[in-house]
């Protein structure tokens, strides 16, 4: 039985589950490598000389912690799938459940989004691909989409997509998504510690 099943009567939630610890594990790694790897993708782009060896090791390290986030996320999904989140916590407005589900389906697509499209660039050139040294596959039927050599303009839009598209949205989604754990941390539906593992906060007993 999942920690949700187990803390809920008829779908109503007690007020005392939190999501199981793989998908918390996951959810706080992927967050941290997300970050490392926007910082990561900026230092190397923007600080770093163009074709330098530091730029190409910077280069091989988000390489590799983006396919690492790709199997992460990978695993996330599997995680969810078996084991759904725990109930939103009751009396929560259903214009707020509904844009929670919107932020965190974004998100599903963005997580995926962001690695796919990295991959797609490295699979576009002749060089090999390495995961921590490992050979790593090109990503399939690239030449039968694109064409081989891929043109210019496609490599062009693919990095425009990868480095700003979606890193903004992540980040507008994100801002939303914190603001929105805050809001109901302050408001009377805690659920951060849904999240963090935390102990959930205990209703106040008044003394007479
Ligand atoms: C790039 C960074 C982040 C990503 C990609 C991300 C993604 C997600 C996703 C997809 C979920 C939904 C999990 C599910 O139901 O399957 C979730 C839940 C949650 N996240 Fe994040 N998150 C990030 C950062 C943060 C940060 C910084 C906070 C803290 C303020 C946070 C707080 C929460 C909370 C409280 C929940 C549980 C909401 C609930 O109880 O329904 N997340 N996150």
């Amino acid at each position: 039985m999942t920690v949700s099943a187990a803390n809920a009567v008829d779908g109503v939630s007690r007020g005392d589950d939190h999501y199981v610890a793989a998908a918390r594990i996951l959810h706080w790694a992927i967050a941290l490598l997300i970050f490392a790897q926007i910082g990561l993708g900026w230092y190397m782009n923007e600080v770093l000389p163009d074709h330098t060896p530091a730029q190409a090791a910077v280069e091989s390290i988000h390489i590799s912690l983006g396919l690492t986030t790709l199997l992460l996320v990978l695993a996330r999904i599997g995680v969810r799938l078996a084991s759904p989140p725990p109930p939103l916590p009751a009396g929560l407005p259903r214009w707020e459940r509904l844009l929670s589900g919107a932020a965190h389906l974004l998100f599903y697509g963005l997580m995926l989004a962001l690695p796919l499209t990295g991959w797609a660039m490295v699979s576009m050139g002749t060089r090999p691909i390495a995961f921590w040294g490992l050979p790593w596959p090109h990503l399939p039927g690239i030449a039968q989409i694109f064409g081989s050599p891929v043109p210019r303009a496609v490599r062009h839009e693919v990095s425009h997509i990868h480095v700003y598209i979606l890193i903004w949205i992540i980040l507008l989604n994100l801002a939303l998504h914190v603001a929105g754990a805050l809001k109901h941390q302050f408001d009377g539906h805690p659920v951060l510690w849904r999240i963090t593992g935390a102990r959930p906060p205990r209703p106040e007993v008044r003394r007479p």
